[in-house]
């Protein structure tokens, strides 16, 4: 068995493929917020319980659930009119963000994750991704970019992550996603990659590691995790 041990030892851990709403940035706040704007007007009621669920989920998807969640059904116009409008609302809310709303210990693990040669990618269901990493100037850390404009699928469906490792030219067990959606958790599994959930843990409990957020974290943690996930 120990020979076996041998030939089998454990891969190094080589890429990172990030989330972006929740987890480089406090985006997952405005999404809420914006969702709330519509479900008030459409008198569905929306609590952030539920918008748990919409995490990592589609902007269409996400409307779905809303619908479903009051019984409620709208015309394709009205439909595309309320996506339409949850954007600008959500948009608006971006407009205003800078480099300061990066969340608390992600430009500096990013930092230390580049410095010693780990891979980084970007995994997001949003269509906004891009411009949002671009407002708060974290653009330059990402070697791949997938974001709502590449997939057909979105999350859970492993699509977004495992084009991340097929950017990277990685296997998927060669790689970690970071995420704050259970969608998206379900979506790294489903690519057969780890998950570290940030967020709490009794909403998150299905992930191989959660952690509230980067404050303090470093590559020696991440090393001292990935060896425990095996
Ligand atoms: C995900 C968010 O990252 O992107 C979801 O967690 C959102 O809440 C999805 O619905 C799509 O984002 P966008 O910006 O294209 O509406
Ligand atoms: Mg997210």
């Amino acid at each position: 068995m120990q020979e076996l041990y041998y030939l089998c030892p454990m891969n190094a851990l080589k890429a990172c493929i990030f989330d972006l709403d929740g987890v480089i940035v406090d985006t997952a706040h405005f999404h809420f917020l914006a969702w709330k704007r519509l479900t008030d007007e459409l008198d569905i009621p929306f609590t952030t319980e539920d918008n748990e669920h919409l995490k990592g989920v589609s902007r269409v998807d996400s409307l779905h659930f809303l619908l479903r969640l009051a019984g409620k059904t709208l015309t394709p116009e009205a439909f595309e009119d309320a996506l339409k409008r949850k954007n600008e609302w959500f948009l608006a809310h971006i407009s205003t963000m800078t480099p300061a709303d990066a969340l608390a210990g992600i430009p500096a693990f990013l930092a230390e994750l580049k410095s010693t040669g780990m891979r980084i990618a970007l995994g997001s269901a949003s269509k906004n991704a891009r411009l949002i990493l671009e407002r708060i100037q974290l653009t330059h850390y990402f070697e791949v970019l997938i974001d709502g404009n590449q997939i057909e699928k979105a999350k859970p469906a492993p699509d977004v992550f495992l084009k991340g490792a097929e950017g990277l030219q990685l296997a998927c067990h060669d790689c970690l996603v970071f995420e704050d959606g259970i969608a998206g958790i379900e979506a790294a599994h489903h690519a057969q990659m780890k998950a570290i959930g940030i967020g709490r843990q009794d909403v998150l409990h299905m992930a191989d590691y959660v952690m509230p957020d980067f404050q303090g974290f470093t590559v020696g943690k991440l090393q001292d995790i990935w060896r425990e996930m095996h």
